[in-house]
């Protein structure tokens, strides 16, 4: 089963018109594997610069939340149709920093991941477990929790990428070892089987977590790692090294 390789880059609340611009510049200026399909998301104020300044037709943008319903009185929120208007093909949903700081459960995230599918919008879903699961032996437990109420409103998983990301690896240095990713990505899928049927053999499990540029290399061998989300890293020079670390 071949999926098409996916690379996030997740800027998070980070950069300016100029830091921003530097980066579309450089993803311009550089080669990019042509088989990996990349995805940059600035905060909401750039999107429509980024979407503009971008060159290159493997590269789309993503907004890092959106609403669960439409345009309307909901102060501070960004809806799925304002996104795709400022040319956003995807958007990041559920990631750990808006699961624990902003207090979205898998139920709103779940709710938040149709009404964008439905309305046009492709869907990141990250999902991962604190390092006191972790400890605890509850990964897969978490993992399949956070699942399961999208798993419970969609039928269609074309448009979703599945992001695994555990916590403890996010902005911390210690990534998961490709073996680990691997292991946990192959059980995600096995979930994914007996709960949505063959077409879990297309949906792309991406790995997220202090990825790097020298880190990226060692997971190009395992079959169930279709690609990374990049937090720290997107912002910086390597990202580009970690798109091409296929190559
Ligand atoms: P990191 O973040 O690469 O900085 O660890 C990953 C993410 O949060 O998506």
């Amino acid at each position: 089963m071949s999926r098409t390789f996916f690379v996030g880059g997740n800027f998070k609340m980070n950069g300016s018109l100029e830091s921003i611009k530097t980066i579309v510049e450089r993803l311009n200026a550089s080669e990019l594997d042509p088989k990996t399909e990349v995805v940059i998301s600035p905060p909401f104020p750039y999107l429509l610069l980024a979407k503009e300044s971008l060159k290159k037709p493997t590269v789309s943008v993503a907004g890092q939340n959106s609403f669960d319903k439409g345009d309307g009185a909901f102060t501070g929120e960004v809806s799925v149709a304002q996104l795709k208007d400022v040319g956003a093909k995807w958007v990041i949903l559920g990631h750990s920093e808006r699961r624990t700081i902003n207090k979205e459960t898998s139920e709103w995230i779940a709710d938040k991941t149709k009404y964008a599918l439905d309305n046009g919008l492709d869907v990141i879903l990250c999902i991962g477990e604190t390092i006191d699961e972790k400890k605890a032996g509850k990964t897969l437990e978490v993992v399949r929790a956070q699942l399961d109420p999208v798993i419970a409103k969609i039928k269609d998983w074309t448009n979703v990428v599945v992001a695994y990301e555990p916590v403890w690896a996010i902005g911390t240095g210690l990534a998961a070892t490709a073996e680990d990713a691997q292991q946990i990505h192959h059980e995600i899928r096995g979930y994914l089987k007996e709960k949505i049927g063959a077409q879990a053999d297309k949906v792309r499990i991406i790995y997220g977590g202090s990825v790097n540029g020298k880190n990226s290399g060692t997971f190009k061998d395992k079959s169930d790692v279709d690609g990374f989300l990049v937090g720290g890293a997107s912002l910086k020079p390597e990202f580009v090294d970690i798109i091409n670390s296929r190559l």
